[in-house]
């Protein structure tokens, strides 16, 4: 039988779908309708020091081939993932990863202090590309990169993953937060975007500008994964980006990704997404392709037959 797990930062997957960081939220009500056991992770929802509500309505508008939405880190706090939140998702039958953010690195160095004791975490990620909000949060520069990304590798030994954006020169803040003590990194976050409103000719979204997700920005993801994996080719990389369906999925692994977050389809089509496991097994079974890592990365070794 097909192959599907995949080893990086230390820990077995059982296949290399994650849920990204947002649309999942943390994972509650996609466990009541659907096997989370069938992806091979989950990132909840973004986490900071203090709960956040997050930018003023509208925040997700429609865009071709995707949306935009302009959240702003709504979450509900540490204390609350601590007390509420961690208790269930730590019973989840996936790997469990915790996304989370703070305005400096001192905060967020102290967020993943207060969390490196709390069992079924299995990863940490830092969000340094959230499109939509303001201030030191984002880590758009290697210098800040390299000092968030320091201050939670002093703060914990859990494996961390540097989400980062995919606008500006985003292999260079590769570079900064691999070498700063990043396990790997998440390549792209959604992409700074704008819808207008020609009856009042204002943007719809109440901040102005948005970030694009859904397969709209494939094409970008993956110019971006590809050249990732060509520039640090023994980095671990999750792609995520557009991915909608087994064609994604299959071309961010060829690109050179090792795991492929999957967050715009987790609200537009869910049950797809859930069911990606067996269209892969499938997939892999009847090209004779015995494991699903050996298609890492393959577009920069001449590919292989893929009809
Ligand atoms: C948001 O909460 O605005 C989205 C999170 C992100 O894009 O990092």
């Amino acid at each position: 039988m097909a192959a599907l797990t995949v080893r990086v930062l230390g820990l077995e997957f059982r296949n290399p779908i994650v849920l990204a960081s947002g649309p999942a939220g943390f994972g509650l009500e996609l466990a009541e309708h659907y096997d989370l056991g069938k992806v091979g992770a989950l990132t909840t929802k973004t986490v900071t020091p203090e709960p956040r509500s997050g930018n003023p309505q509208p925040r997700l508008v429609d865009a071709p081939s995707g949306a935009l939405n302009s959240i702003g880190l709504q979450n509900p706090g540490c204390d609350a993932l601590q007390a509420e939140l961690l208790p269930q998702v730590r019973d989840f039958p996936t790997r469990r990863i915790v996304s989370i953010a703070g305005r400096s690195p001192e905060e967020v160095g102290a967020l993943a202090d207060r969390l490196s004791d709390e069992p079924g975490i299995d990863a940490l990620e830092v969000n340094l590309s959230c499109p939509n909000v303001q201030g030191d949060t984002v880590a758009d520069d290697p210098k800040s990169v390299r000092a968030f990304v320091q201050a939670v590798r002093t703060a914990t030994r859990r494996p961390i993953l540097a989400k980062l954006p995919g606008d500006g020169d985003y292999l260079k803040l590769v570079d900064a937060a691999l070498g700063a003590g990043a396990d790997g990194i998440v390549l792209i976050n959604a992409l700074r975007g704008m819808r207008i409103d020609t009856h009042t000719g204002r943007p719809i979204l109440a901040r102005g500008v948005g970030g694009l997700c859904g397969p709209a920005i494939l094409p970008m993801a993956l110019a971006r994964i590809f050249e990732a994996r060509k520039a640090f080719p023994d980095a671990t990389i999750v792609g995520t980006g557009g991915v909608s369906d087994l064609r994604s999925v299959l071309e961010m692994m060829c690109a050179g990704a090792d795991l492929v977050g999957i967050g715009f389809a987790v609200m537009a089509d869910p049950e797809r997404v859930f069911g990606l496991e067996d269209e892969l097994r499938t997939w892999m079974a009847t090209r004779g392709i015995a494991a699903v890592s050996d298609l890492r990365g393959i577009a920069h070794r001449g590919g292989i037959d893929v009809r």
